[in-house]
C-alpha cells in the first residue's frame, strides 16, 4: 500500500535534537511515497530557524510537500508581518502557494491557512479563502482517477476535547463543501499539538471524509500531556490506516495508536481495529 508520512509543528528553534535524528532515520529507512509537513516549521520565523528547517527537509530522501503555519509569519515585527509576511518562508522553503504531489496512487494539494492579520484578537487563528477553493477544484479535477485525494493545511478541521478554547479553521463549512465536491478523501492538519483523527461530513448528510491531526513532531512545546508524535498513513481506494508514532525518552518513536477507515457508500467509515 502507498505510505505517506505526516509530520507537523516542527518548531525549529524549540526542536529536540534526538527527535530530529530519529525522524530522519525512520523516514529515510522506510522510504514512503511522500512526506507531508503541515506547518509551524519554525518557532518565530527567524532566519536561523528557517535555515535549520531547510537543512532538515533537505536530508529527507522522499519527496516532501510543505505548507506554512502561523508561527512561520514574523510575529515580533509588525511592519514585516504586514508588508512581507512570506518573504523568509519563500526564500528558505518554497514560494509555491499551492504545493502539489501527483502520482497514480496519490493526489495531494497543500493550502496556506496562516494569515498576516486576523479580525480576532488571536492572530494565530487561520482560515481559507474562496479563491483557494478554485485551486482545489482545478487540481482535483485533473487528478488521476485511481489516486487517493489528500489536502494538507495547518489549521484544524476538528478540535480534540482537550484542546480547550482552540477554534477550528475559518470558513470551515465553505472549504468542506468544496472538498466534498472535489471528492477529497483525507485532510491533514496540525497546530494543536494533539494527535487526533475522526470522520466528518462535507455537508450534513453527505459523504464523509477523514480528518487527521498530527502532534508536534520535534518540539518541546507539548500540549495537554500529549507526547511528540507523527502519523504514518497507509492508504488506497478502499482503506486508510493511520498509525500514530509517539515518542518516549527510553523507547524512541513507537506505535501508540491505530485508526482504520474503510470506504463505504456514504464515504469513509471507522473500522474497529
Ligand atoms: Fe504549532
Ligand atoms: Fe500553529
Amino acid at each position: 500500500m502507498p505510505t505517506l508520512y505526516h509530520i507537523s509543528d516542527l518548531h525549529f528553534g524549540r526542536e529536540r535534537p534526538r527527535l530530529v535524528q530519529a525522524v530522519l532515520e525512520e523516514i529515510n529507512a522506510r522510504a514512503p511515497e511522500l512526506v507531508a509537513v503541515s506547518g509551524d516549521l519554525t518557532q518565530s520565523a527567524r532566519r536561523r530557524e528557517f535555515a535549520a528547517t531547510r537543512d532538515f527537509l533537505a536530508q529527507l530522501a522522499p519527496p516532501v510537500l510543505v505548507v506554512p503555519g502561523n508561527h512561520d509569519v514574523p510575529d515580533w515585527d509588525l511592519i514585516r508581518r504586514l508588508l512581507r509576511p512570506w518573504k523568509r518562508y519563500g526564500r528558505y522553503i518554497t514560494e509555491d502557494p499551492y504545493p502539489t504531489y501527483s502520482s497514480p496512487t496519490l493526489a495531494v494539494l497543500g493550502l496556506n491557512s496562516a494569515r498576516r492579520w486576523s479580525p480576532h484578537t488571536d492572530w494565530s487563528r487561520g482560515r481559507l479563502s474562496a479563491y483557494q477553493m478554485d485551486e482545489v477544484a482545478r487540481f482535483f479535477g485533473a487528478a488521476e482517477p485511481g489516486a487517493v485525494r489528500v489536502v494538507v493545511v495547518h489549521h484544524p478541521f476538528i478540535v480534540h476535547e482537550l484542546a480547550m478554547g482552540r477554534g477550528v479553521i475559518g470558513r470551515k463549512e465553505m472549504a468542506l463543501a468544496c472538498f466534498g465536491e472535489s471528492r477529497v478523501d483525507l485532510m491533514l492538519s496540525g497546530h494543536l499539538h494533539i494527535h487526533h483523527s475522526e470522520t466528518m461530513a462535507a455537508r450534513t448528510g453527505e459523504r464523509t471524509l477523514v480528518a487527521a491531526q498530527a502532534g508536534t513532531t520535534l518540539s518541546d512545546r507539548l500540549k495537554a500531556g500529549f507526547p511528540n508524535s507523527f502519523n504514518v498513513i497507509e492508504l488506497d481506494q478502499e482503506r486508510i490506516r493511520i498509525r500514530i508514532r509517539c515518542w518516549s525518552d527510553d523507547g524512541g518513536f513507537r506505535d501508540c495508536e491505530r485508526l482504520d477507515y474503510r470506504r463505504a457508500a456514504a464515504g469513509w467509515e471507522p473500522e474497529p481495529v
